[in-house]
């Protein structure tokens, strides 16, 4: 089989290497960045030691703190602004996912021109975005080493579809000691989200020897370190969980995701289900989904996970049952309707699994046959989802 496989970002890794970034902005040859992040970051602290060590390097630094949740079109617009007036020549993101991707839409727009919402769909730009350095303070959406932009058109109130090849981050630093203020909640739901991540681009029609080889190798840091990285104050399991965040997703940046995301975005889109709860909730029931169509793929997470049963279909059968208690053993949402979703709902969201995330006005025919629109593994119908999303009730 013919294939490309693409992620031109520098990985910094390490407890520590957040001291290196002033260094790295020299090499990339830049002197006056944009430092962006959110209140969040700034509240626990994190923010100081990242600007002390810019201070120290001699760089001089303009700072964005107001990015919201869902990384809004207005905010990025407002930075833009700012980072033009400023004559700033490169981006240092520094927080969770949305702050990643409003970095990332800065550095966009600043050479370009216009809105943030004038890029809605377009893969390629007359000239190159700014270089970002991309520093997550959580584990989990891998958006460090991503090409997607999902910036919340706050207007027409979806989430724009922004991706293209120049659009990854130059560097990406990841350095665990910065996830050491997330509570137990929030570490094991970005991570799960991690791990869906990996095992989504293991379970595609677009997998390919090196996505697997990475998705494989992700799931299994998961699946040895992040229980410990839960549940104790451990640097090493942490550093462990963050690289398999930066793993996950230079698998699935390649291979795509599956069927758990196409579900969890109606819920997130319609029901305002976060997206780790939503991933969290619907996992388990598209992995026994996935099953009967893939017993050689859940034998190979068997074999990472370290289950022993030789015959093929047990492993595989064992494998999947492993991922579900793991994943439910956090205590997080099990059901939907803990998360408050209403029955009602289903067809609706069913309806946006085919039609597109969050396009609720198109007026495309269906009926329970009509596949929904994903590369999971095994096809998904209308039918079968509307059961998946009662199953989860
Ligand atoms: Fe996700």
């Amino acid at each position: 089989m013919n294939y490309q496989y693409l992620m031109p970002t520098k990985i910094v890794h390490g407890p520590g290497s957040l001291s290196q970034l002033g260094q790295l902005c020299k090499e990339l040859g830049k002197k006056s960045p944009l430092f962006v992040t959110d209140p969040g970051v700034k509240g626990a602290g994190l923010l100081d030691e990242a600007l002390a060590v810019l201070k120290t390097a001699g760089i001089e630094f303009v700072v964005v703190d107001r990015v919201n949740q869902d990384a809004g079109s207005k905010v990025v617009d407002e930075a833009v602004r700012m980072a033009v007036e400023k004559k700033c020549d490169m981006i240092i993101a520094f927080g969770g996912g949305s702050v990643l991707v409003a970095g990332k839409a800065i550095a966009l727009v600043v050479p370009n021109g216009g809105s943030i919402v004038d890029y809605e769909g377009k893969s390629v730009v007359k000239n190159l975005p700014l270089a970002v350095i991309a520093i997550p303070t959580t584990a989990g959406t891998g958006s460090e080493v991503s090409k997607m932009i999902p910036v919340m058109n706050e207007e027409k109130k979806h989430k724009m579809s922004i991706g293209g090849d120049a659009y990854f981050p130059r560097i990406a630093i990841l350095d665990p000691l910065l996830l050491r203020t997330l509570n137990q909640r929030q570490m094991a739901l970005t991570s799960i989200d991690g791990l869906s991540h990996a095992i989504e681009a293991f379970f595609t029609n677009m997998t390919t020897a090196i996505t697997d080889a990475v998705a494989l190798y992700s799931i299994e840091l998961y699946s040895k370190f992040l229980k410990e990285a839960v549940y104790t104050d451990s640097i090493d399991s942490r550093e462990k969980v963050l690289l398999a965040s930066a793993l996950a997703n230079m698998a699935c940046g390649n291979s795509k995701l599956g069927l758990a995301h196409a579900l969890a975005h109606p819920l997130s889109g319609l029901c305002g289900v976060p997206h780790g709860v939503a991933i969290a909730i619907m996992m388990p029931y598209v992995l026994d989904f996935n099953l009967p169509a893939a017993y050689d793929r859940f034998a190979q997470i068997g074999r990472v996970w370290g289950v022993e049963e030789r015959n093929t279909e047990d492993c595989a059968v064992k494998a999947a049952d492993r991922v579900k208690e793991f994943i439910r053993s956090f205590d997080i949402p099990k059901t939907l309707r803990e998360v408050g979703v209403q029955e009602g709902i289903i067809p609706q969201m069913a309806k946006n699994c085919v039609v597109g995330l969050y396009d609720v006005f198109s007026k495309q025919e269906f009926d329970e046959t009509t596949l929904i629109k994903s590369p999971n593994i095994r096809k998904a119908t209308v039918k079968d989802v509307t059961r998946l999303f009662k199953e989860a009730l």
